[in-house]
């Protein structure tokens, strides 16, 4: 079982995630409409990821017996001045996750909840490569990006992005 605040914080968290992955395919058809087609494949990755990372969090509500609560989702931003404005965002976007996932932990760690510690812990590690990815891409765009040349060739890169569904996922359905 799982304790009614930890429930309330995972279905929330739930959210977030659905919500990240709003901001991020949001991002992905600003940047088809700049014609990004590269970067615009690695956010609609990302979002699909996020959908991931939701569904690994329903699925282990349910594992543990309790009760999934689908929230409503915001609308993201769907405005953006440039790709320069997109990296950015992500960095910070990922940052406030890392946050809110910290948080749920230090509730798991009050309350003794060595499952939901467990299940947390994939996220403390997904949270790392999730920061790191988005600090190299802002930091290639902050070197590179003015170059068109240089700019077409980040894109080709980020185009080459292929989604691979997470171990945890696959193993659990
Ligand atoms: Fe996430």
């Amino acid at each position: 079982m799982l304790s009614e605040k930890i429930e309330k914080l995972i279905n929330e968290q739930i959210r977030n995630e659905l919500f990240s992955g709003y901001l991020y395919l949001s991002m992905s058809a600003y940047l088809s409409s700049i014609n990004l087609n590269g970067y615009a494949n690695w956010f609609r990755i990302q979002a699909q990821e996020e959908r991931d990372h939701a569904m690994i969090m329903y699925n282990y509500v349910l594992r543990a017996g309790g009760r999934v609560e689908l929230l409503a989702i915001e609308q993201p931003k769907t405005d953006f001045s440039d790709l320069g404005e997109v990296l950015k965002d992500t960095l910070e976007h990922e940052k406030k996750v890392t946050a809110m996932i910290y948080n749920i932990m230090d509730v798991a760690n009050a309350e003794k909840d060595y499952k939901t510690i467990q299940m947390l812990n994939w996220f403390v590690d997904e949270q790392v490569e999730e920061e790191e990815n988005a600090t190299e891409n802002l930091e290639k765009y902050n070197m590179l990006g003015q170059d068109k040349k240089a700019l077409y060739l980040l894109d080709k890169e980020m185009g080459a992005r292929v989604y691979t569904p997470p171990a945890i996922l696959t193993a659990a359905e």
